[in-house]
C-alpha cells in the first residue's frame, strides 16, 4: 500500500510491507506544510507570546527572557544537534529520568550504519534541550534470524529497582511485520552495552507499536499493538522481564500508544495505522488504566495531521511550580530515516481535554516546570 509514493502500514486487515531503510522520496502533505512553517517561523523575529487567561489555567507560565539568552530552547522540526554537533538518532524513543537526569534511548538510524545491524542510541540531560550522546547501548545483529530487513523499532528502558537491571523492550519483527513481537534487553548500566535477552509475544498477542508508561507509584506498564483487537495496557512482572497482567484493551486500531497521567485522570494518545505517513492522533480518558476510556478525540486540527508527526510518548515534568506534559512524536522521513526530526511540545492538559498546540519554538524549566512558548511575529 502506497500513498504519495510513501510506503503505508496497512489497517488491521491487510498486511503490512516491509519498510524501506534508507532511501530518497517525499512526505505527507501535512509535513510539507509543517516544514513551510518551520521556514517562515526561522526567519521571524522571536519574541514570547503574552500571558493568557487560557494559560494560566493549564499552569504555564509565559516568561519574558532576553533576546540573547536562548539557553533551553527546543524547537520542533529542525534539526537537533547533540554535544557532538550531530543530529540525535532517538527516533521512535522514550525518556526515563534516573536520579536528576534524563536519558533518551531511541532508534538509531545514521548513516553509514551496518544495514545487517539495528542499533539503539542513549544520549542524556538535565534539561531536555541539550543532549550528550552517550553511547550505542544496542548494537546487534538479527538475534532471531529474521532475515533482511528485520525490525527493531521504538525502544524504551526501564530501571528495575529490585534486581538493579535496566531493562530494555523494543519491537521486534521481520521485515512483513509477521513476527510481531517485543525483544527484551538487559543492562547493568543505564548508559552501557545492553545483553539480548530473549524475545516474545507479550501476553500471547501480536505486539508491533510499543509504548512505556511508568505511573506515579512506580509501576511499569507496557502499550503494545494488537493488530486484530486494537491496543493493550499491560503491567510489567516483578522483574520486568514480561508480563504480569493486563490492564486494558482498548479496541481502537492505533499505535504509537502513549500514556500519561495528570490531575487524577490517564490520558493515552494513538496514532491511526497508516505507516510513516502522518495522520490525526487521538486521545481518549479513563479515572483507571482498566477503563472504562472515553471516546476517542483529536489532539490537534485533524488536517493538520499532528503537524506531522506521530506520538511516541508523553513525558510529565513535575516542577516546583508547574506540571508540564510534553508530547513526544517523530517526524518520520522514510527515505531518509537518519534525518527523521522530532515535534516536542507542552500539550495543553487538563479537566479530560488534551490538545497539541501549533508547534513553536519554546523553553522549559525543568526545575519549576514552567514553560515560555515563543510567538513569530
Ligand atoms: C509506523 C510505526 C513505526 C514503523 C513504521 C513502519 O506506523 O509507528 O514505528 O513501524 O510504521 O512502516
Amino acid at each position: 500500500m502506497k500513498k504519495n509514493g510513501v510506503p503505508l502500514n496497512p489497517g488491521a486487515t491487510s498486511p503490512r510491507p516491509s519498510p524501506p531503510l534508507r532511501g530518497g522520496a517525499g512526505e505527507g502533505v501535512a509535513c510539507l506544510q509543517f516544514g513551510r512553517f518551520i521556514m517562515k517561523n526561522l526567519f521571524a523575529r522571536i519574541r514570547p507570546v503574552k500571558l493568557t487567561v487560557a494559560a494560566l489555567s493549564l499552569g504555564w507560565v509565559f516568561l519574558p527572557y532576553p533576546a540573547s539568552a536562548r539557553p533551553q530552547t527546543i524547537t520542533p522540526g529542525e534539526i537537533w544537534p547533540d554535544n557532538r554537533g550531530q543530529h540525535v538518532q532517538a527516533h521512535g524513543g522514550g525518556i526515563l529520568k534516573h536520579g536528576k537526569t534524563y536519558y533518551w534511548f531511541g532508534e538509531d538510524r545514521s548513516q553509514g550504519l551496518s544495514r545487517s545491524n539495528r542499533y539503539v542510541a542513549c544520549y542524556s540531560s538535565t534539561d531536555l534541550a541539550h543532549w550528550t550522546f552517550r553511547n550505542q547501548v544496542v548494537k546487534i545483529s538479527d538475534p532471531e534470524n529474521l532475515g533482511r530487513g528485520w525490525v527493531l523499532e521504538r525502544p524504551k528502558v526501564y530501571y528495575n529497582a529490585p534486581t538493579k537491571k535496566f531493562v530494555l523492550y523494543a519491537h521486534i519483527d521481520d521485515r512483513r511485520y509477521k513476527f510481531a513481537s517485543v525483544a527484551v534487553f538487559t543492562g547493568d548500566k543505564i548508559d552501557g552495552d545492553y545483553q539480548y535477552i530473549k524475545s516474545f509475544r507479550p501476553l500471547n498477542h501480536e505486539s508491533r507499536d510499543i509504548g512505556q508508561f511508568i505511573d506515579d507509584d512506580g509501576t511499569a506498564y507496557l502499550i503494545f499493538e494488537d493488530r486484530p483487537f486494537g491496543f493493550r495496557i499491560a503491567k510489567l512482572s516483578k522483574d520486568y522481564l514480561g508480563i504480569e497482567k493486563e490492564m486494558c484493551l482498548i479496541p481502537q486500531h492505533m499505535e504509537g500508544g502513549a500514556l500519561v497521567h495528570y490531575g487524577g485522570l490517564y490520558y493515552v494518545i494513538g496514532s491511526a495505522l497508516t505507516g510513516w505517513s502522518p495522520n490525526p492522533n487521538k486521545y481518549a480518558t479513563a479515572t483507571k488504566l482498566e477503563g472504562p476510556w472515553s471516546e476517542f478525540k483529536d489532539i490537534a486540527p485533524p488536517e493538520a495531521h499532528t503537524y506531522g508527526s506521530q506520538s511516541t510518548m508523553m513525558l510529565k515534568v513535575a516542577g516546583t511550580k508547574a506540571t508540564t506534559v510534553i508530547f513526544m512524536g517523530d517526524i518520520w522521513k522514510p527515505w531518509t530515516q537518519w534525518d527523521s526530526r522530532y515535534l516536542w511540545m507542552p500539550a495543553e492538559i487538563g479537566g479530560g481535554k488534551l490538545h497539541l498546540p501549533e508547534p513553536k519554538a519554546w523553553e522549559l524549566d525543568v526545575k519549576t516546570g514552567e514553560v515560555a512558548i515563543k510567538k513569530s511575529e
